[in-house]
């Protein structure tokens, strides 16, 4: 029997990637990270490839991943937080999806990845303000494609995942 996959999006610092690791242990699925898989294939992290090859580059690897991991089952999918910009990325993870939307303030987002360098969109002074631009720019975009928003600031992974579990009805 095919089973929907559920996709987690939302802005970076939303703790999706963990978030999808949890959820996938108490649902007794396979996760996948959409950016690791990037970067397992092209053998370079997020950042390098920004930097070498530029973002529409990087774009176009996460379609193709996308569409790939897409057309699989049962899966929990963890989403860069860009993957809404391309409008055919939502319509094939839809298709086959459950799309959660882990929502967070910038004050939360900001907290979570302030320390990381690893988001190469953040890589400018001050990123404060640039989390507010761009979350300001992709959150209709969120609204949009989920099926289903979650709010996670000042929440644990743990107190998100079960929150997932329990809107799915798998409690
Ligand atoms: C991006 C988010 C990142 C990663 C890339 C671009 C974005 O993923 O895909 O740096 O455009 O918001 P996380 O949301 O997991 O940080």
């Amino acid at each position: 029997m095919s089973r929907k996959n559920i996709v987690l999006i939302g802005f970076m610092g939303s703790g999706k990637s963990l978030t999808a690791r949890r959820l996938a242990q108490l649902l007794k699925r396979k996760s996948v990270s959409i950016d690791e898989l990037i970067e397992a294939r092209e053998g370079r992290p997020i950042k390098q490839i920004f930097a070498e090859s530029g973002e529409s580059y990087f774009r176009d690897k996460e379609q193709e991943v996308v569409r790939e991991v897409a057309g699989e089952d049962g899966l929990v999918i963890d989403c860069g937080g860009g993957v809404v910009l391309n409008p055919h990325n939502i319509t094939r993870l839809k298709a086959n999806g459950i799309i959660i939307h882990l929502n967070v303030s910038a004050q939360w987002a900001y907290e979570r990845v302030k320390n990381k360098g690893t988001r190469p969109l953040l890589n400018v002074e001050p990123p404060k303000e640039r989390i507010r631009e761009l979350l300001k720019e992709r959150q209709p975009l969120y609204a949009q494609a989920a099926d289903m928003t979650l709010e996670t600031d000042g929440k644990t992974v743990e107190e998100v995942a079960k929150e997932i579990v329990f809107h799915l009805g798998h409690d």
